[in-house]
């Protein structure tokens, strides 16, 4: 009886004591984990992410293998029936801003597997030549894509034009709208910035932002001005609505998109109906270019052109204040139009 008692104590003291060093095991082991995963500084792990699942890479090698040789007119008639290719007029059109940051949206968009950008600005629908072309014309101007992919093209001067809006709408009256805007006063310097490249590159004269943005006659905003025309938002957005429903548009936050791309770009995707597929992965910060550049895949990235991000020149803080308070009405406007707000002036 005495010797199973102790049997049984021996037992009990066994099973606590495999307990206590089991635990003890546990904690050194976790602590370790914990060292390796907490970096020192806590900051630097909000400059390094832990990395997201990658696209899956074969949609994306795609793109950039057969679909890229397609449209340099690379691939044979036999590749584009075996691979059951198609030119697919667009679902969505980027109508603008012009300098809201259009290029950087599409090429972003354009990381999702189940998008395809048509490289260039096609102009369809706001120049008359090309209008009068056909459809079938337009069409052609399109990428190869999988019947599943959508097409998307980027024209920013649609935004603007008049005879637009019923143009797309008897194309497509459900055709899905976006707009990149951007702080109006900004964006005007930026077209600004842009005309005044061009006109230097071909040595011609050219005037001062304030001297153009302001009426020397009146001391006013001029909006003559093409600069300030494009900013007054919602008057274009106006000529649009009496076409589709507010509902067929989706506002892009440009200056987001600058500082922090990803919450916009999958704002888009719920908005195209697509499954969340661009993640951070995908977008990587360029310090040099002082910009989000793009990253395809384990070998493929690349950033804009140089011609997006230009520096631009200082403009008097007078003309700028009255360009806010000219700007201010009109987005407010905007805002409630669209139910989108942002923090502008
Ligand atoms: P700035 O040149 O004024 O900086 P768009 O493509 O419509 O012409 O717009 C050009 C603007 O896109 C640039 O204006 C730039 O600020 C903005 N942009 C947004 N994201 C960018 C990116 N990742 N790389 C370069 N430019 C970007």
């Amino acid at each position: 009886m005495l010797f199973k008692q102790q049997a049984l104590l021996r037992q009990k003291l066994f099973v606590l004591g495999s307990l206590v060093i089991g635990s003890v095991l546990y904690l050194v082991a976790r602590v370790g984990t914990l060292d390796r995963l907490q970096p020192i500084c806590p900051i630097e792990s909000r400059f390094h992410p832990p990395e997201p699942e990658q696209i899956p890479l074969r949609t994306l090698q795609f793109k950039r293998g057969l679909l890229h040789e397609l449209r340099k007119g690379n691939a044979t008639k036999d590749q584009i029936r075996l691979h059951n290719l198609v030119q697919q007029l667009p679902r969505a059109i980027i109508i603008g801003v012009r300098k809201g940051g259009t290029r950087a949206l599409l090429e972003m968009l354009n990381l999702h597997p189940a998008v395809v950008k048509a490289s260039q600005e096609i102009h369809f629908f706001d120049n008359d030549k090309n209008y009068a072309r056909g459809i079938d014309w337009y069409r052609g101007k399109m990428p190869f894509s999988l019947p599943h992919q959508i097409t998307i093209e980027k024209s920013p001067a649609y935004f603007i034009t008049e005879e637009v809006p019923e143009r797309i709408f008897k194309m497509n009256s459900s055709i899905k709208l976006l707009i990149i805007v951007r702080e109006p006063t900004t964006r005007a310097v930026s077209d600004y910035t842009q005309v005044l490249e061009g006109k230097e590159r071909k040595n011609k004269t050219y005037h001062k932002f304030e001297n153009l943005a302001i009426d020397a006659n009146t001391c006013e905003v001029n909006t003559k001005y093409k600069a300030v025309r494009t900013s007054i938002y919602t008057k274009h957005l106006e000529r649009w609505l009496k076409y589709f429903p507010v509902e067929q548009f989706h506002i892009v936050d440009g200056d987001r998109l600058i500082t922090d791309p990803l919450p916009e770009l999958q704002l888009v995707e719920r908005f195209l109906n697509l499954p969340s597929r661009i993640s951070q992965y995908n977008l990587y910060f360029n310090a040099t270019r002082g910009f989000y550049c793009l990253r395809f895949n384990i070998v493929f990235n690349k950033c804009l052109a140089g011609s997006k991000g230009r520096i631009h020149p200082e403009v008097d803080l007078s003309v700028v204040t009255k360009l806010q308070k000219f700007f201010h009405p009109f987005n407010q406007k905007f805002y409630q139009i669209t139910g989108r707000t942002f923090n502008w002036p």
